[in-house]
């Protein structure tokens, strides 16, 4: 599988890309309909199971001392075999970063197939070690399986102090929502993938995902917030969905204060939209609601699957200042107040969107 210029591009070799490539919203709940699935509400160590659509799994192990588990692999999104691994390792690092916690070890998750130079799988795991080095924590192995399409991941562990994880279900009415990067990584993968635009145009999308969220992370817990998740496949609408209905509030979103990355909208208007962006939107928009005029490409970008997206935290307003100062002193990407959590209303909606002026 090589081109002319005798460079392999890794995002020919799979349909979906990066987070787009995750199983349908909706689909795994139809899988567990069918299963006898109990949480062991038994166990008091259990603090975060399946139950609740949270980023990480957590359980205590010591009263001052919780491990958070997760996992995380997923199809190329770029080309470059390093930079995929940066990418899939980031990813992989941010549901402990989302769960307010710290990287402590982590195994590689390696789907790769035959035919390509052992030159590429190293270049791929190097890009995973410095991502996880950088995190603080440490691989201690992993597992190979061949496989056409190839995959790469990570399965991270991490700890927190039991009264210190940040859930989806904490974010209360008052409070103010910040995210800690701009969206538009499905719109962008896409229209690479394409061939609309080459991996230089790529660039800010390509920083993004390869940007750590232990700085917002670290910023959230020193300032101390409600509720934290990050924005990954289900996209702003999915993730604000989740922490809506885990904390039974209606969570209010002015799209003139979103941070998106540059040509995102040009290139929603040319119809370079993710499958996954279609799915997102069938299964969310139900609880979503558009309050005036809103632009059909701004209603797109919500349900834009994203890849290692950023924090979107819940914060009480009085604090949010702190954070907003607390983030950028900290160099994360670009933080921003976007919206703000109202006490839930009366029917199905649970996320508004609206153009409010832009301060
Ligand atoms: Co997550
Ligand atoms: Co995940
Ligand atoms: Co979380």
């Amino acid at each position: 599988m090589k081109e002319e210029n005798n460079k392999v591009r890794l995002t020919t070799m799979s349909t979906k890309a990066g987070c787009a490539a995750k199983f349908g919203p909706g689909n795994l709940a139809k899988v567990m309909a069918h299963m006898n699935l109990q949480e062991r509400k038994d166990d008091p160590n259990l603090i975060v199971g399946f139950g609740t659509c949270d980023d990480a799994g957590v359980y205590k192990i010591a009263p001052d001392y919780a491990l958070i588990q997760t996992v995380d692999f997923f199809t190329p999104i770029v080309d470059d075999p390093y930079t995929f691994g940066a990418i899939a390792a980031t990813n992989a690092l941010s549901d402990v970063y989302a769960m307010g916690g710290t990287p402590l070890t982590a195994l590689n998750i390696c789907c790769f197939s035959t035919g390509l130079e052992p030159e590429v799988y190293a270049e791929i795991l190097q890009g995973g070690l410095d991502k996880v080095t950088e995190a603080g924590a440490v691989v201690l192995g992993g597992h190979t399986v061949t496989d056409n399409e190839i995959k790469f991941g990570v399965s991270v562990t991490g700890y927190v102090h039991p009264d210190k994880v940040l859930t989806n279900g904490g974010a209360k009415p008052g409070d103010v929502l910040i995210l800690t990067k701009p969206i538009g990584t499905g719109v962008i993968s896409t229209a690479f993938k394409n061939n609309i635009i080459d991996e230089a145009q790529m660039a800010e999308s390509i920083t993004s995902m390869s940007t750590l969220n232990k700085a917002a992370s670290e910023a959230a817990q020193k300032i101390g917030v409600n509720a934290c998740t990050d924005v990954t496949g289900f996209g702003l609408s999915g993730h604000s969905y989740e922490v809506a209905a885990a904390s039974n509030v209606n969570i209010r979103i002015n799209l003139s204060e979103l941070p998106v990355m540059e040509g995102v909208l040009e290139l929603i208007e040319k119809d370079c939209i993710p499958g996954g962006g279609y799915n997102n939107r069938n299964h969310y928009e139900k609880w979503v609601e558009f309050e005036g005029d809103v632009s059909e490409t701004k209603k797109s970008l919500v349900f834009d699957p994203q890849t290692s997206g950023g924090l979107l935290i819940s914060v009480p307003k009085e604090k949010a200042e702190a954070l907003v100062e607390e983030l950028t002193k900290r160099k994360t990407l670009r933080s921003q107040i976007i919206g703000e959590v109202l006490p839930k209303a009366e029917g199905d909606k649970y996320i508004t969107y609206y153009e409010g002026k832009a301060e």
